[in-house]
């Protein structure tokens, strides 16, 4: 259910506060955060056209996890550890590649079935007979959804990615994003802050009309949130014919075309669809995108992503499609200094906290799901490292 987005121009009713500092400077802290926020919940790792053809595979690291999603000899696609059954090696190297019809360990030659069961060791009469069941590679848990492929390191709260994202799903099939195809190759940057601060920069669009000159151009104030009761939101800008005083703007707006099948509305329209913890889906006529911040550590994060084109992309489409990258550049380079403003002011002694602005609300929102799966943060001073999990865990107990 989509609730009401209009902010109450007199709500002093809630505390506009933020998760208090040392919760972005804490390794402690981060190895709770991977353990009990990042492994638990549903992350995107790419698209089916990404490993299209039986024996493709791609990688997927987080914390000290390690995935490879590979499509089988009969069109499966399944996510395992990638982690060889002998003494741990990766099994696959690289971001993204294409076997014949295994997986072939690189350390001692392992080999092992694109279904995870094992082929059979190296000079096997060194073992006793293996079993290829118990000597397969771990499972992880995939699911694909619209055509993205998401995996989950451990259970959680969330259900499966289709009842979690349900409020989005008949918007962005619209778009039919299981027929897309990547647009180029994933990209990735490595931030020097917390990953908190990426998505607060990233969870308000408060900052749009003084930071994002492009972005204010194309759909300034049409800008706007809608909640969902079960915390995701999106936001949407609408442009209009002629608009666009800078270049890049004006001729993205003159060239934007969707498919026919979109509905008129969703011609002159951008969306952003966004995913607890740590992810964004992002539509626009010509293409559907992700991008996703995941922390290295307390104070550094890999902020990735990559963007789908329609099949049929028309010329007129690829040129609206490179504006747009432009205009995606420029913003993702002004968000990114506005992060490492805001995580480096929580190392200063004039930092007090946040006091957020009604049309800030869901960076509170996202802060107050952090507090209910992690309430060790709503203590104003850090406990020591090595109680941080007791503690933690004490909370939990009593809230
Ligand atoms: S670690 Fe994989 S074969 Fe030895
Ligand atoms: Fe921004």
């Amino acid at each position: 259910m989509a609730l009401d987005h209009r902010p109450s121009s007199k709500a002093n009713d809630w505390d506009r506060r933020g998760l208090p500092a040392w919760t972005y400077d804490n390794e402690a802290l981060h190895a709770l955060e991977v353990s009990d926020i990042f492994l638990t919940h549903w992350q995107i790792v790419g698209h089916v056209s990404d490993v299209a053809a039986p024996g493709s595979y791609m990688t997927f690291d987080i914390g000290k996890e390690r995935a490879v999603i590979v499509r089988d000899q009969d069109g499966t696609l399944r996510a395992f550890h990638n982690l060889c059954r002998h003494r741990g090696s990766r099994v696959v190297a690289g971001e993204r590649g294409q076997c014949k019809n295994a997986l072939v360990c690189p350390f001692h030659g392992w080999v092992y079935n694109l279904d995870g069961t094992l082929r059979g060791a190296a000079q096997p009469n060194s073992y006793p007979s293996l079993d290829k069941h118990e000597f397969g590679l771990r499972s992880v848990e995939l699911e694909v959804w619209l055509g993205f492929i998401f995996i989950r390191f451990k259970p959680g709260q969330q259900g499966s990615v289709a009842q979690y994202l349900a409020p989005y799903t008949q918007e962005m099939a619209l778009y039919q994003p299981e027929s897309m195809v990547p647009a180029g190759p994933v990209w990735s940057a490595e931030l020097p802050v917390n990953w908190k601060s990426v998505r607060d920069v990233d969870n308000e669009g408060y900052h749009v009309a003084m930071a994002h000159p492009a972005l204010q151009d194309l759909y300034g104030f049409t800008y706007h949130d809608l909640f969902y009761d079960n915390d995701l939101r999106v936001s949407k800008g609408t442009y209009k014919p002629g608009a666009g005083r800078l270049w890049s703007v004006r001729n993205y707006v003159k060239l934007s075309q969707g498919q026919d099948s979109l509905p008129a509305e969703r011609h002159t329209l951008w969306a952003y669809y966004g995913l607890f913890p740590n992810s964004v889906f992002i539509t626009t006529p010509e293409t559907v995108q992700f991008y996703q911040e995941l922390p290295i550590d307390a104070n550094r994060s890999l902020v990735r992503g990559i963007t789908y084109r329609y099949p049929t992309e028309s010329r007129r489409q690829r040129l609206a499609r490179y504006l747009s990258q432009r205009i995606d550049r420029a913003t993702y380079a002004e968000d990114t200094q506005l992060s490492i403003w805001s995580n480096e002011s929580m190392k200063s002694l004039a930092f007090e906290n946040f006091y957020l602005s009604d049309h800030e609300r869901f960076v509170r929102a996202h802060h107050d799901q952090l507090r209910q799966l992690l309430p060790v943060v709503t203590l104003d001073q850090p406990p020591a490292a090595t109680d941080m999990k007791r503690i933690n865990d004490g909370l939990k107990k009593t809230n």
